[in-house]
């Protein structure tokens, strides 16, 4: 298989692009769109088969379910089985958006998407192109992310390509993703609600709708995919958490590590990248610009990765906000 690649402007989307991406998925096949996360890797959500090959293509495993994106409100009722006045007050608050919704499943939806659970996850996501593809397909696109298993979450065509190409029918590239994490997932079918992942949408900006969401404990389970090791570089990743000794602390690890002949990066924020002038440095972002440091973080640890390093020394940043999303990816990078 050839992967095409079509580029789509979101300020002016041509039609005749999406009727092309549109055909492969009736068909079954397989097409990477961008949404303002990151980007997924669509498939028609009610056949099986085409599902099927997302899993085989990414390589992940068959018990880790897939979320459903829909474009509008309606089609919610195809693929959940009932809406609660929570659910409906959040949907109006973030979709569309970076929040993904766990609801009780329809029976309609075919067991692979959900990998056998009788909950969905669904989201509305807010991209011209996803919303767009998702309208004309007349269908709701199952998408995980479009990397392979255990690979950072795609912010750009290339990314997803690099992982993928030539193993899925198309790639719609549409430029950098606005967020760059993906989706808060919440579950609203247990309770105490809880944040199974963080992400778009902040812990704080769901509590001021929904005083009762919680963090999920650790220990419970959390959304299949993000078991320790999901996202897992090939080199050492350690992460200094933000505080007063925290340039220290990364000089002392930088300088252990190179002392053993390792080659080692520092993921500096940007107020500190002239502290580590004799090491290897990328820049996150400056750290009270948590938008920016999102946006570039899965970027920066495929680059990382592309240019084997064996260690990689991360400042860590703000816990809260958007903070708090992004620690937690790098947390799991970190083997944590
Ligand atoms: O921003 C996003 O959410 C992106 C874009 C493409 O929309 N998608 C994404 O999908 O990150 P994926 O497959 O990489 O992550 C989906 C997560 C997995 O950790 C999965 O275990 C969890 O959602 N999940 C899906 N269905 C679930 C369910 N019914 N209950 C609990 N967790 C679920
Ligand atoms: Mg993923």
């Amino acid at each position: 298989m050839k992967t095409s690649v079509i580029r789509i402007n979101p300020q002016k989307i041509e039609i005749s692009k999406i009727e092309e991406a549109v055909k492969l998925i009736k068909k079954g096949g397989l097409v990477a769109f961008p949404t303002e996360t990151v980007y997924g890797l669509g498939a028609d959500a009610f056949n099986s088969k085409a599902v099927a090959k997302i899993f085989e293509v990414k390589q992940r495993p068959l018990n880790d379910p897939l979320i459903v994106h829909i474009a509008d409100k309606q089609d919610l009722f195809k693929v959940a089985k009932k809406v609660n006045r929570l659910a409906g007050k959040l949907i109006d608050k973030f979709w569309p958006g970076p929040l993904t919704l766990v609801l009780e499943k329809s029976s309609e939806l075919p067991d692979i998407v959900t990998a056998g659970l009788d909950t969905v996850a669904v989201r509305m996501p807010a991209h011209p192109v996803a919303l767009s593809l998702i309208r004309e397909a007349k269908t709701p696109l199952a998408a995980p992310s479009a990397n392979l298993s255990g690979k950072p979450s795609p912010t750009t065509a290339e990314h997803v390509l690099e992982d993928l190409k030539d193993k899925i029918d198309l790639v719609i590239e549409a430029g950098k993703t606005e967020l760059g994490v993906e989706s808060t997932i919440l579950d609203l079918t247990q309770k105490p609600f809880s944040i199974l992942r963080l992400g778009g949408v902040s812990w704080e900006e769901l509590r001021a709708v929904v005083p009762q969401v919680k963090l999920a404990k650790k220990e419970k389970i959390l959304a299949p995919g993000m078991f320790k090791g999901h996202y897992s570089p090939q080199a050492k990743l350690i992460v200094v958490e933000e505080g007063k000794k925290q340039v220290e602390r990364v000089k002392e690890l930088v300088h252990k590590f190179l002392a053993e002949g390792k080659r080692v990066g520092v993921m500096a924020k940007g107020e500190d990248r002239f502290k580590y002038r004799n090491f290897k440095v990328k820049v996150l972002g400056k750290g009270d610009d948590l938008r920016a440091c999102a946006g570039n973080l899965f970027s920066l640890l495929r680059e990382f990765e592309r240019e084997k390093f064996e260690v990689i020394v991360v400042e860590g940043v703000k816990e809260k906000g958007l903070g708090r999303a992004i620690m937690e990816r790098l947390r799991k990078a970190e083997g944590r």
